[in-house]
């Protein structure tokens, strides 16, 4: 029986170029957000106990052996298993997440990248990067129904990431690093179902959503070449070349924009929605001296949350 009590955890994250194209193949670049964590803790329990799923910030706990067939945590801790061919330890393991859920800040992508390192980690194992995100991805399928797997990436690999579906996943040297304001509109964004309107939106209009996507990849790959040669100044209009183009998809919400127009007032450089949509948050690249100034607007304008963090 393992003796030992082991603690991990992984960082929150934000899309900053390509959502919801990414689902189509096309390019996207993802962060990590350090400033907001899920920790798992896992501690021994008495043979016999089998392992059991506490969710402390939503008061919850099950026992794995009979937790219901889709219970979110119970299925990164089976999955976990069968990957490390391990059976149920005997313990207790603590979730916590300072991660705004249904926010597209990655929260259950972080929640299940804590719990598959702590679980591993219990039972001796060191998984590397590509295969949590491998096990994380498979739980993403079971709550989100189509994700594209950058959530996972970037969670378990804790780099900026440029991503594309279904191609090796590439780390992204940052040349000069930028702030950004991510503010939170207070409403959910539920990105299942987000990403399921888009689908039936193209299949009704193929051309001009492939279209879309087609533009939103190319900004990607331009903001990739800016990311890396540190060409800060050249990211702000692409983001806003970005959101405008996501309106297009019909994932905006007013809330979104006001948030959106209210950072370009107060002096952002540029600014967008970041992940599924239509709640959630957005995100404003911001020059240092002006991030009060700016983060202050979002808040007047209704933001329940404004995290500052550095892109390096
Ligand atoms: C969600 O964080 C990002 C989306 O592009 C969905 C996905 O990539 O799986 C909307």
């Amino acid at each position: 029986m393992a003796t030992r009590l082991i603690k991990s955890s992984a960082p929150g994250k934000i899309i900053l170029f390509g959502e919801h194209a990414v689902v189509y193949e096309r390019a996207a670049i993802a962060v990590p957000v350090t400033q907001v964590r899920a920790t798992a803790t896992v501690e021994p329990a008495p043979a016999g106990s089998g392992l059991t799923l506490v969710a402390s910030d939503l008061d919850r706990s099950v026992r794995l052996a009979v937790a219901p067939e889709g219970d979110p945590l119970a299925v990164a801790a089976r999955l976990a298993l069968a990957h490390l061919s391990a059976p149920e330890p005997d313990g207790v393991l603590t979730i916590n997440s300072t991660i705004p859920i249904a926010s597209g800040m990655g929260s259950g992508a972080a929640v299940s990248t804590a719990l598959v390192r702590g679980l591993a980690g219990f039972l001796g194992h060191a998984l590397r990067p590509a295969e949590v995100s491998e096990i994380v991805f498979e739980v993403e399928k079971i709550h989100h129904g189509t994700p594209s797997g950058i959530d996972n990436t970037v969670v378990a690999y804790e780099q900026p990431v440029y991503f594309v579906r279904g191609r090796p996943v590439e780390q992204l040297a940052v040349g000069q690093p930028f702030t950004l304001l991510i503010a939170d509109t207070g409403t959910p964004s539920p990105t299942g179902k987000i990403v399921a309107q888009v689908r039936w939106a193209r299949q009704r209009e193929p051309a001009r959503y492939d279209a879309l996507f087609d533009q939103i990849g190319d900004i990607a790959d331009e903001a990739r070449r800016a990311i890396e040669s540190g060409d800060v100044d050249a990211l702000g209009p692409l983001m806003d070349d970005n959101h405008e183009l996501l309106i297009e998809l019909g994932v905006s919400s007013p809330r979104l924009d006001d948030l959106v127009e209210a950072a370009r007032f107060a002096g952002a450089m540029g600014a967008k929605l970041s992940g599924a949509g239509q709640g959630g948050n957005t995100i404003a690249l911001v020059e240092d001296y002006l991030a009060e100034e700016v983060a202050e607007e979002l808040r007047e304008t209704g933001a329940v949350e404004v995290i500052r963090t550095n892109v390096r």
